[in-house]
């Protein structure tokens, strides 16, 4: 396999000038965008799909606090129609090989009046559709946007799979209602996330939609750059409009000319299963910046000194005081510390014994003492100072002794301006160490107030830091983050993100765990964003934490296996203890066996909401490996395995629930069976209530 990044565009000129033609269709014909000038003289489009309109005419444009607005007044002095065709290779991720064809309609827009210009350049692919703004040079140097107004008006009202558009976190839990039915503001203050910010009636993307006739949309952009994230404001039963990250001042960004805003795109597909086949977020982002970095960043498997923190045995903080701005300690440690040098020893050995390549240890910097719940978090952590029971030099020694890595830790409680004061020493630090993965975290309301976590500020922050990182060769893992636009083909180091509830809400969250059908929602929604770094593998499902003490995961055990194939992300995490993983060390198995990095991901079969099936190759060998998660409903599958190679064996180990498990009653009910197995057969397999399994088919040689 050619290792080597490849990439090619081909433009092929259609016409330069196409005169009134301003529909667009997409290679196969089915999709088809149309343009138009109304009579006030601003830009409509709309969206139909296999000769259906679901996109009715939306209007397009911009308010500028410091320009005329960009609404009305406009005429098409000309447009061009090109063909784009992409080959490229991704480092890593669901499918290595990416081709995609699109077609390209670019339409010259004048303001009668002023004479200012303007590009709205629409593409339509067979799996979706998107546009962009681009905004040549003006005579002001900087614009301040204070709307964009790009509108998706529905023609019908379609069921909805939505959070709300939180300008400071997306850890909510997902709601299915009818697009008129959406109530963002509903979500207001929810007592157990760090920070929250909902002003209007929006939702966050990718928000995902489900036309009665049985068509899914998803609603989402690519390549976020220089720009606030956008949220989809309702504006009637069943429209809505872009609306954009706010900031202090009222505006939403400050752009310099010439400049392109981010693609708005609409994944659309006959099933659900295609929103999951789509490219089309990596298709619309800029090549490899990077060049190859698997030299230094391999996808791989890690555990952590974390869940203990999570579940309250041991604590982040050592007992130190901050003196002055520096960290003293007056022997007040209290003795609960969890990153010690001992503990992180039994970790990498740990790892060590069962081939897991990183060991994650939060709480060993100075600075957890101040880390929430205090307003002023600035000037609080130090990226490289270790508490004093913790010897990071001799610990990766000792980790790089055993074929381990330690993987970095950098809180920032959303003080990021102390963070950027200290990124270099921090990420030179790791590179001296030779540690080439660092998770970071943004938990707490924003400082500056008046900037917010997915405002342009922050947005260009999360960027800066990854590209920074790059420098180093340090790969990101970035929690409380800006939403994934697909910028990791761009800078592929941007391994993977949280940016959804994730698996730690099951230990302590007030609604006593995630909801069942967490993961089979966020399949369709969340995941079409891109890596999540959502740490599966728990082998005790119950923390006993919460509001009544009985705090779970809700799922099975064969659920917390299949999650490991479903997630999308090139670095998993096995979440649970060591000393939990030691009483189900046949479980324990399948993570172990289970690979991270995918040559080809075909998504099988699957509902919004209801259940997902995954069957992926790994790159490293030329095995499958199959996984599912489930709602509450239990169902029977019956899996046609033609993506088999033909007249060839495998042999299967499968991990599935029992007839008899349930989420809530039996979730450690599971079997393991092993045998023998070919493409012509087809895979029975029962997913109970909260279910799901995992399976590696490996193939006989
Ligand atoms: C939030 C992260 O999501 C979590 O994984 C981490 O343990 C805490 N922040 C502390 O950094
Ligand atoms: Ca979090």
């Amino acid at each position: 396999m050619n290792k080597l990044l490849t990439y090619f565009i081909f433009i092929t000129l259609i016409c330069s000038s196409c005169g009134s033609d301003h529909t667009l269709s997409s290679p196969n014909g089915e999709l088809q965008i149309s343009t138009y000038i109304d009579e006030n003289g601003q830009l409509l489009y709309s969206v139909s799909f296999n000769g259906k309109s679901y996109i009715k005419p939306s209007k397009l444009g911009f308010e500028f606090a410091n320009a005329d607005d960009m609404m009305n007044g406009f005429e098409i002095v000309s447009s061009k129609k090109e063909t784009i065709v992409q080959d490229y290779e991704m480092q890593w991720g669901l499918n290595q090989f990416i081709s995609s064809k699109h077609n390209q309609l670019s339409l010259h827009l004048k303001h009668i009046e002023s004479g200012r210009l303007i590009d709205i350049v629409f593409r339509a692919a067979d799996d979706g559709f998107a546009f962009r703004y681009v905004i040549p040079q003006q005579k002001e140097k900087e614009l301040i946007v204070s709307n964009e107004h790009s509108e998706f008006n529905f023609d019908e009202d379609p069921m909805s799979y939505w959070i709300p558009g939180d300008w400071e976190i997306y850890e909510h839990l997902y709601n299915k209602t009818r697009a008129s039915e959406i109530n963002a503001l509903s979500k207001v203050n929810h007592p157990n996330l760090a920070q929250t910010h909902i002003v209007e009636n929006s939702v966050a993307t990718p928000v995902t939609f489900i036309f009665d006739d049985g068509t899914h949309l998803s609603l989402h952009e690519a390549a976020l750059v220089n720009y606030s994230g956008m949220t989809l404001k309702k504006t009637g039963e069943t429209s809505f409009v872009s609306s954009l990250t706010g900031r202090a001042d009222g505006n939403k960004a400050t752009i310099p000319t010439p400049f392109k805003t981010p693609w708005r795109m609409g994944i659309i597909g006959k099933k659900a299963t295609d929103l999951l086949s789509s490219n089309l977020m990596y298709d619309l982002n800029e090549p490899n910046e990077l060049g190859d970095i698997r030299d230094w960043f391999s996808p791989h498997k890690y555990i952590g000194i974390w869940w203990e923190m999570h579940m309250g045995k041991s604590t982040w903080d050592y007992g130190m005081t901050q003196d002055m701005g520096t960290w003293t300690d007056h022997g007040n440690a209290h003795g609960k510390h969890g990153a010690t040098n001992k503990n992180t020893k039994r970790y990498i050995d740990f790892a060590a014994k069962h081939g897991f390549d990183g060991v994650l240890v939060e709480g060993w910097n100075t600075g957890w003492e101040y880390w929430i719940g205090f307003e002023d978090r600035e000037g609080v952590f130090d990226f490289v100072t270790p508490y004093p029971d913790y010897d990071i030099e001799m610990l990766q020694e000792y980790a790089k002794s055993k074929g381990v890595s330690l993987v970095m830790h950098h809180e920032t409680s959303a003080a990021p301006r102390t963070y950027e004061k200290q990124m270099d020493k921090a990420y030179a630090l790791m590179q001296s160490l030779d540690i080439h993965v660092v998770k970071s975290g943004y938990v707490g309301p924003l400082i500056p107030k008046g900037e917010y976590h997915h405002g342009q500020w922050m947005v260009n922050h999360y960027n800066n830091a990854v590209q920074k990182a790059a420098n180093y060769q340090v790969a990101v893992n970035t929690h409380e983050p800006i939403k994934g636009t697909g910028l990791e083909r761009t800078w592929p180091n941007w391994i993977t993100r949280e940016g959804a509830r994730g698996q730690e809400f099951n230990a302590w969250s007030i609604e006593g765990g995630n909801s069942v059908d967490h993961l089979a929602t966020m399949a369709f929604t969340r995941f079409l964003s891109g890596p999540m770094d959502y740490t599966p593998g728990l082998v005790k499902l119950e923390t006993k934490l919460g509001p009544n003490s009985d705090n779970k995961a809700r799922s099975t055990i064969a659920q917390q296996l299949g999650q490991y194939v479903v997630i999308p992300s090139p670095i998993q995490m096995a979440c649970d203890l060591p000393e939990n993983y030691e009483q189900h060390l046949d479980w324990l198995q399948f993570i172990k066996d289970v690979a991270v990095d995918w040559e080809q991901s075909i998504p099988l079969q699957g509902e919004v909401g209801d259940y997902v099936v995954w069957a992926k190759t790994a790159k490293e060998n030329e095995n499958w490996y199959l996984g599912a998660v489930n709602d509450e409903n239990p169902r029977d599958l019956e899996i046609d395995l033609s993506f088999l190679d033909k007249n060839q064996s495998y042999s299967m180990t499968i991990y599935r629930d029992s007839k008899d498990a349930h989420w809530n009653t039996n979730p450690y009910a599971i079997e393991i069976e092993n045998k023998i197995i070919k493409q012509t057969d087809t895979l029975k397999v029962y997913l109970a209530s909260g279910g799901g399994f995992g399976a590696i088919f490996e193939k006989i040689k």
